[in-house]
């Protein structure tokens, strides 16, 4: 991992639950970062659980909105960047078609905002995070899904991912024509879940809607049963199966992208293991764990969400030599549960801690 380790990387929604696992990794690298977030979502209580945990490491905290251009370009260059791990984004798929606007203001015109100041800055390396959710609702014959499989998002969250992919592409090809050294890897994460082992820092969502901490918390009896959305898709058990990828081993593969990225390189992966599991599963997986079964109740299928979503990981493998280390739902959701099961008021109490 020479190139990252010889650089100075800004991770754009580093408050949040993937930005500040990735974080975290960075320290632990011995990396300086600096985060820019305004916390709409994320925890400063994050960053500074990171301090702590890491007492080497160099960390700028920036409370800036990607809006901000001018702002953004100057952090930019004052730090000297020279890389963007793009995390920061609105990234809940129900709330995106009750809110489509603040959705595409976020998601689309945050990255050409954020695309503006890099170019201000002249910083040419970008890693975005992108979202199985451009795909839409793929064929069965599609499944597992590959890169170059036709993008028809269905939400106005997916959308707005698949806009900004967009709007990077077509910068590239400007930057490039223009003699410009830009280049960018897209990778559309599918289900990530799990935590740092250690629960230095945690998964955070607040109401949360994730399936793994929606289980655990509902175990822990911190919210109630949890809704099965659907159970009469066209699968073994009858709900949606999955494709959850562990929290580390995506920032790991989010690094290899920036390590593996050529001068005016356009790059895009699929994150994902490359196999599924159904809801079903997870929440047994879940009762294993915690020794404690889950309350569930059955609710409707929700708008937009197709019964398949697994990655075809062939590519990513092949050429970033990156390969999930996580192997099993267990592991990620052992992980949850010591976060969940330490920190009963989440990142409030670390506040008050430290
Ligand atoms: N969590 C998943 O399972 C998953 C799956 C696929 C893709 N992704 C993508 O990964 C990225 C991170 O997801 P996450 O689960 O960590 O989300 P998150 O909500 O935990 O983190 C997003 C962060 O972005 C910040 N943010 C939002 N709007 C901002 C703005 N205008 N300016 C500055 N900061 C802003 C929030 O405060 C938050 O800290 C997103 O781009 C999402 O689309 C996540």
């Amino acid at each position: 991992m020479a190139f990252v380790r010889s650089n100075r990387v800004l991770v754009t929604g580093g408050a949040g639950y993937l930005g500040s696992h990735l974080v975290l990794k960075l320290a632990e690298m011995g990396l300086e970062a600096t985060v820019v977030d305004n916390c709409e979502r994320g925890h400063v209580a994050a960053i500074e659980s990171i301090r702590v945990a890491v007492a080497s490491s160099v960390i700028h905290f920036v409370h800036a909105s990607l809006h901000e251009t001018e702002r953004l370009a100057t952090i930019m260059k004052e730090q000297r960047i020279d890389a963007v791990f793009h995390m920061a984004a609105l990234a809940y798929v129900a709330e995106s078609v009750e809110r489509p606007l603040e959705y595409w203001a976020t998601n689309v015109d945050g990255t050409t905002s954020l695309l503006r100041a890099m170019e201000a800055a002249k910083v040419g390396r970008l890693i975005f995070s992108s979202s199985c959710a451009t795909y839409g609702s793929p064929s069965p014959t599609d499944i597992p899904i590959r890169e170059s499989c036709e993008q028809v998002p269905i939400s106005p969250y997916g959308k707005s991912k698949a806009a900004a992919e967009l709007a990077i592409r077509n910068h590239h090809i400007a930057a490039t024509e223009g003699g410009v050294d830009f280049s960018y890897t897209i990778m559309r994460c599918f289900n990530v879940i799990g935590n740092d082992p250690h629960a230095r820092i945690g998964e955070d969502h607040r109401p949360e809607s994730h399936l793994v901490p929606s289980c655990l918390l509902s175990i822990l009896g911190r919210r109630g049963p949890v809704t099965i959305l659907g159970d009469d898709y066209p699968t073994p058990d009858g709900t949606c199966i999955r494709d959850y990828l562990d929290v580390n081993d995506l920032c790991d593969a989010h690094i290899a992208a920036l390590d593996a990225l050529t001068p005016r390189a356009a790059l895009c992966f699929n994150v994902g293991r490359g196999h599924g599991h159904s809801i079903l599963e997870v929440v047994r997986a879940c009762e294993r764990v915690c020794g404690h079964g889950v309350a569930t109740l059955r609710g409707p299928r929700r708008i937009g969400d197709p019964p398949l979503l697994i990655a075809d990981s062939t590519e990513i493998k092949r050429v970033l030599h990156w390969s999930p280390k996580v192997q099993s739902l267990e592991e990620s959701i052992s992980h949850t549960w010591k976060w969940l099961s330490t920190h009963p008021h989440g990142y409030d109490a670390v506040r008050m801690e430290h």
